[in-house]
């Protein structure tokens, strides 16, 4: 049987609510013409404005809806802030944690990912851990060690129930936007490492059953297939190559 492969699309901070629903009803219409593969899952993030309208267009089609971010506290004085639940309600399934954005901009770091990771679990979220090493840090040699920490950091003391799934992303931060994908050789090398270090957290079993690792960083529909070909690779996350319907389609095809 064909392991079920997952993309998703991180559509960032770069469309405004209308073109959100213009690409949401373009991949819907296309994905009925064309269909999408039976074995893949495909999961749009759009930005928190147009999160439930975009959920309601894609209502019954083969697109589930993700978040960009969350934050770890349920209610309360937070201003600017969205929890978890909020984001359920709004028809989120899934919701990425510690983009590299935000680590680099809004100074994240792995124990506000720990504490986020816990929010969106306790809601029933799928949460998309994001790691990966800087130029600099690939440079001095540390990349093997930042993703062990990334993941042990982010995911220390986490308990996984037997519903609960964690999806770890590889995006190497020096070549997210820049159509410059790394080696697919490199890509194995980044999931070999995570994957050890999933194991020195959870017994094999939650490993193999429970989490899963995509490959994110200038992918697109002539890279994507040498990616999760990878034995440990089984998806990728999306941003550029997604903010146009034909072109993601062909990328989904294209695995
Ligand atoms: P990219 O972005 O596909 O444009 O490199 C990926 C990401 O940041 O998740």
């Amino acid at each position: 049987m064909a392991v079920q492969k997952l993309v998703i699309a991180n559509w960032k901070m770069q469309l405004d609510l209308n073109g959100s629903i213009k690409l949401a009803q373009d991949l819907r219409l296309a994905a009925e013409g064309g269909g999408l593969l039976e074995h893949t899952d495909v999961v749009v993030c759009p930005s928190f404005e147009a999160l439930a309208t975009v959920a309601d267009l894609l209502e019954g089609s083969r697109f589930k809806v993700g978040a960009q971010d969350v934050f770890w506290q349920e209610k309360g004085a937070y201003t600017g802030e969205v929890s978890a639940s909020m984001l359920r309600a709004a028809g989120a399934e899934l919701v990425i944690i510690g983009h590299s954005e935000r680590r680099k901009y809004l100074n994240e770091d792995d124990l506000t990912v720990n504490k986020k990771m816990r929010a969106a679990l306790a809601q029933g979220l799928v949460p998309v851990v994001c790691v990966g090493e800087t130029y600099e840090e690939r440079t001095a040699g540390h990349t093997d060690l930042i993703l062990m920490r990334q993941v042990i950091e982010g995911l220390k003391g986490i308990p996984l129930d037997r519903e609960s799934r964690i999806i770890i992303a590889y995006e190497p931060v020096w070549v997210i936007g820049t159509g410059q994908a790394i080696e697919p050789s490199e890509a194995g090398h980044a999931s070999d490492v995570i994957t050890q270090s999933l194991i020195d957290l959870y017994p094999g079993d939650v490993v193999e059953h429970q989490t899963s690792i995509l490959y994110g960083g200038s992918v697109d529909e002539d890279n994507i297939g040498s990616y999760v070909g990878l034995p440990k690779i089984h998806g990728a996350l999306v941003g550029t190559a997604s903010l146009n319907a034909d072109k993601f389609l062909r990328l989904i095809h294209s695995i």
